[in-house]
Formats: structure tokens, C-alpha cells, sequence
């Protein structure tokens, strides 16, 4: 028996599964995100922890007999966060978050104090990533940077709680833009740009090894009969890819969760910052991957939920199951800027076509293609860097609208593959990690293929008919940031 844990910037996620892969239970806590001001993204990681017994308290609840038997645990959690620890481990501030961006200046700082930055860590220098965190809270908060002496990514301060250890994975820990990806280890000039040391960071293993025991007084209160074993996890993008099997070459998904990712698995360190494509280390193993970002896309359809008063299911309820023409109003989904293509954090979304005939229907659909768009420049992007994808699995919670996930296929021109028996995102990856850490067994043997419930192919009537507005779309950028620049000046 075996537990993965997701840390998502929305919910976290416990599963529970057996020695066939077979989900026993799962329990989701809610996560709420604050902003205080345009673009800036925290978490207090007193809410994770609050948020980690609820979900696993309510599991050993509902399967005590299964729980006792636990023998490993793995986590899963949002990437790129910085959690800044004191000398007694003390939280020293809320987590500034993998889709803030108020980093940008220091994000050409960091590439100036180390310019072969691009090469060694795979990615342009990105507000979102933890680097530049570091740079902005040393510039403007000095006090908490004097007094930071660890610093841990999301799921490693959980991690951290549940275990007593500092231990990263290697996936998360590419996303720091402290690593040298292509050599799996801390890269000094990386930390010495934001003013750290080797010492200052947790210890690196694979996410299939193992790294830490659970503490014994959690293992008691949630009935464990011993103290399971802990793998070293992955971030959440690599999770899903394990739990989907997305383990070899070529194997690739699309997540459309909070943020939407585009992913493909690479046997080496592929870089190709131009396009704002990721490059990182997944989670098992001498394998890489190569990934497109778009910042907001569940999340758009939750802040338009959140601005009309409505239910996400009941603005979804006004579309048809599956659209037949494109909205004639066009949707930027740039809310908290954007990553792949544009690498730009101070952009902001649009809604651009409104008339005296426009109906919510239009402009929820507006926003369920605005992200579509978005990941067709990150199809687009992915190309350029060398991985032609053409079908991808569908993760995350817009995978559950059949009309997105249609929509996004037309668009994209790729085939989307809906999954059986729902999908677990990061957190079954993460049970699978476990079970390789405690086992041994082989990577192939464990990381199988999900069962798919239906293939989407593109519709070739409605694709042809978003050309226009996805060519629309595309003049949009460029209008709106002039725009903002001429505004600045
Ligand atoms: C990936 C990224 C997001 C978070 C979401 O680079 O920033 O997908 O991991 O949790």
C-alpha cells in the first residue's frame, strides 16, 4: 500500500493505492492563493501543513485497515516556490508562488551576475522560477534575506515537516534555476548570483530513491503499523507524467490545471530557452524533458467563474457539448503574464470584440479558447525546439470538460486522449514513485500507460474556422504590449 501526496496551488491531494494500482481512496483539502497586489501569488506553508492532516487524516479515517499497511509515501507538489526557512526552520515569510511575477527586473539581473545561466540551467530566467524570488526579497526585504538560512521548494518543506530531513528531487529542483540540469547537481555560480551556498540548499536525490522516514508520531496517528519509507517525489508536471507512464522519449501529455502545461519526455538535457520552452530533469533517472507553460488556464475559467457570480459548471452548462464555430469574442488569458511564448510577466489578459450582441455564453467560450490559442503557440514553441508533438494524454481539472478538451484539440491539432476512471494527477505519479523507492522494481514495469476513455481528433471544419481568430489573437500581443510600453514612457 502506498500514498502519494500532491501539493497543488488550489487543493491537496492524498491517494491511496494498492500493489495492483488501483486508487483505494483519495482525499482533496482546498488551497486558497493570495494576491496582494496585481501579480504577486502567496501561500502561508502553514495552510500546506493544515491542509496535509485534513486530507490524510480523513483518508486514515475512511481506509484504516489499507493505511496500516502503508509502506512508502511520495510527494508531488507545485513547482518553483520559495519557502525561506530561518536557523531553527522557522517559516520566515508567505511563499511567493510559481505564477508570481513581480520578479521581473531581477530576473535580468540574475542573467547578468551569471550569463551562461541559459545553458546550464535550461530556461531563460523567469519571474515564476525561485532564483529571481531570492534576488526581490534580498532587495526588498533585506531583513528576511539576512535572515534566511534554507531555502525549500513547496513540497520539500512539506517534506521537511513530515521527516525532519531537507531533501529535493531532482525535477523540482531543475525549476529553481539553481541547478545545472544536464549534470543533476546545485551549480554554485547559480546560487552564488543570489547570494547562496551549497549548504544553504537541501540535499539532491532522484524522485525514485528514497529519501527520509515519515515521523513516527504521524505514522501513529494515521494508523501506520510502520514508518514508511519516503521517495524523493517529483514536481507536480513530472508526477503527472509518471503517473501516466510518460516515463521514455517521445511520451508526452497536456495538463490543463491551474496553469496549462505541454510536455515531452527527452533521453537528455534538451535546452531551447528561445520560445520560453522549459528544459528540466524529470523524475526518474538519466531522463529530461522539455515543456511549454501557459500561466493561467483552469485558472482563467475560475477567475471568470469567480467575476460572473456563476458556478464553473453552469457557465460550461450554456455551451454546447461540443462547438461547432468559434466565439466572436477573443479572450487573452495573459492574467498573471505569461511564460511560454513571451516570457513576459508584466502582461495582462483582454477580452477584445465585445458588442451590444455579446452573451456570457460567448465569453466563457472567448476564454475556454483563449487558452486553446495559448497552447497552440506552446505547440508551436515545442516544435521549434525539436519535439514535433501530435496526440498527448489530458490531465488536470479542465480535463473533465469534454467541450474544452474538443475545443483545445481543434485548435492545437492535436488528438487529446481522455483518461478512465478520472485522473489522479501528481499525486498517483507520486504513490508510484513511492513504490519504486521502497521495491526497486524497474521504472518501465511500474510507470504503465493509463487506460484512455476516448481520443478527441481535431474537427477539420472547426479547425479551419479558428484560423482567423487564432490569427487575431496572435496581433493581439504585440498591440498590447506596445501599447503598455507607450503608456510606460
Ligand atoms: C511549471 C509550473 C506550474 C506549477 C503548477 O513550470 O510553474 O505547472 O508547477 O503547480
Amino acid at each position: 500500500m502506498f500514498v502519494g501526496i500532491d501539493l497543488g496551488t488550489s487543493a491537496l491531494k492524498a491517494v491511496l493505492v494498492d500493489g495492483n494500482q488501483h486508487v483505494i481512496g483519495s482525499h482533496s483539502y482546498p488551497l486558497r492563493v493570495s494576491s496582494p497586489k496585481p501579480g504577486w501569488n502567496e501561500q502561508a506553508p502553514q495552510d500546506w501543513w493544515t491542509a496535509l492532516l485534513g486530507a490524510m487524516d480523513a483518508l486514515a479515517a475512511a481506509h484504516p485497515a489499507e493505511m496500516a499497511q502503508v509502506k512508502g509515501m511520495g510527494l508531488s507538489g507545485q513547482q518553483h516556490g520559495a519557502v525561506l526557512l530561518g536557523r531553527e526552520g522557522d517559516v520566515l515569510r508567505p511563499c511567493i508562488l510559481w505564477n508570481d511575477v513581480r520578479a521581473v527586473a531581477q530576473c535580468a539581473e540574475f542573467e547578468r551576475r551569471f550569463p551562461q545561466s541559459r545553458e546550464i540551467c535550461g530556461n531563460i530566467a523567469m519571474p515564476g522560477f525561485t532564483a529571481p524570488k531570492l534576488l526581490w526579497v534580498a532587495e526588498h526585504e533585506p531583513a528576511v534575506f539576512a535572515a534566511t538560512r534554507h531555502v525549500l521548494l513547496p513540497k520539500a518543506w512539506l517534506r521537511y515537516r513530515m521527516t525532519g530531513d531537507m531533501i529535493e528531487d531532482m525535477s523540482d529542483a531543475a525549476g529553481s534555476l539553481w541547478l545545472d540540469v544536464g549534470r543533476r547537481c546545485w551549480s554554485d555560480n547559480a546560487l552564488a548570483a543570489t547570494g547562496l551556498r551549497r549548504d544553504d540548499m537541501p540535499a539532491l536525490v532522484e524522485g525514485t530513491a528514497p529519501a527520509g522516514v515519515l515521523d513516527a508520531a504521524l505514522a501513529r496517528r494515521w494508523g501506520m503499523k510502520a514508518r514508511p519509507v519516503m521517495a524523493g517525489g517529483a514536481g507536480d508536471n513530472a508526477a503527472g507524467a509518471v503517473g501516466l507512464g510518460a516515463v521514455r522519449a517521445g511520451s508526452s501529455f497536456l495538463s490543463l490545471g491551474t496553469s496549462g502545461v505541454l510536455w515531452v519526455t527527452t533521453d537528455r538535457f534538451r535546452p531551447h530557452p528561445q520560445g520560453g520552452i522549459h528544459a528540466f530533469c524529470h523524475a526518474v533517472p538519466d531522463t529530461w524533458h522539455q515543456m511549454g507553460v501557459t500561466l493561467s488556464a483552469a485558472s482563467s475559467l475560475a477567475w471568470w467563474a469567480r467575476t460572473t457570480g456563476m458556478a464553473e459548471p453552469d457557465l460550461l452548462a450554456e455551451l454546447p457539448a461540443r462547438v461547432t464555430w468559434p466565439s466572436p469574442v477573443v479572450f487573452l488569458p495573459y492574467l498573471s503574464g505569461e511564460r511560454t511564448p513571451y516570457n513576459d510577466g508584466r502582461i495582462r489578459g483582454m477580452f477584445a470584440g465585445l458588442s451590444h450582441n455579446t452573451t456570457r455564453a460567448d465569453m466563457t467560450q472567448a476564454v475556454l479558447e483563449g487558452v486553446a490559442f495559448s497552447f497552440r503557440d506552446v505547440v508551436d514553441a515545442l516544435a521549434d525546439a525539436g519535439s514535433i508533438v501530435t496526440q498527448a494524454d489530458v490531465i488536470g481539472g479542465g480535463s473533465n470538460s469534454r467541450t474544452w478538451v474538443s475545443i483545445l484539440s481543434s485548435v492545437t491539432g492535436l488528438s487529446l486522449h481522455r483518461l478512465a476512471h478520472g485522473e489522479q494527477g501528481g499525486a498517483f505519479g507520486a504513490a508510484r514513485l513511492a513504490r519504486i523507492a521502497v521495491t526497486g522494481e524497474a521504472v518501465d514495469a511500474v510507470c504503465l500507460p493509463r487506460q484512455r476513455e476516448e481520443t478527441l481528433d481535431p474537427d477539420p471544419e472547426l479547425a479551419r474556422a479558428y484560423a482567423a481568430p487564432l490569427a487575431f489573437y496572435r496581433r493581439l500581443y504585440p498591440a498590447l504590449r506596445s501599447a503598455m510600453d507607450a503608456q510606460a514612457t
